[in-house]
């Protein structure tokens, strides 16, 4: 059984995310990437995605963060897989805490880095597809 990590409720899921985060790791081919940070505690993330015929074929992260933030960002590595860069950049914090069933009162601010992240990165590739048109 898994230490409590705070005093707050984590669910199994989170838990299982930050144990063993999915997609974690630098990607050396990807086609876009941005790096957030959350300016109040610090915590950071990088997100690499790459994308195959105008879809995120794959999407992996480096993160300095909390927990919370880690397990989102794993599971938002999962969930904009395979999308289009609409749906990719749709996904919410609230969706991303969803994916992770929920994240204690504290920590609901912990989603904000992935939700940015992937936004941003999308952005990137946009801006890269622009340049290259
Ligand atoms: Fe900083 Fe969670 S405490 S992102």
């Amino acid at each position: 059984m898994a230490e409590r990590l705070s005093p707050e409720q984590d669910s199994a899921t989170l838990i299982d995310h930050f144990e063993r985060p999915r997609n974690a790791g630098a990607m050396p081919d990807a086609d876009a990437e941005a790096f957030v940070t959350n300016p109040v505690c610090g915590d950071s993330l990088r997100i690499f995605l790459r994308f195959v015929d105008g879809r995120v074929a794959a999407a992996s992260f480096l993160s300095s963060g909390c927990p919370a933030s880690i397990a989102t960002s794993s599971a938002a590595t999962e969930m904009v897989t395979g999308r289009t860069p609409e749906e990719a950049e749709a996904f919410t914090r609230d969706d991303y805490a969803a994916a992770v069933d929920g994240l204690p009162a504290s920590k609901v601010h912990c989603s904000v880095l992935a939700a940015s992240a992937v936004r941003q990165a999308v952005a990137a590739w946009r801006m890269k597809q622009a340049a290259h048109a």
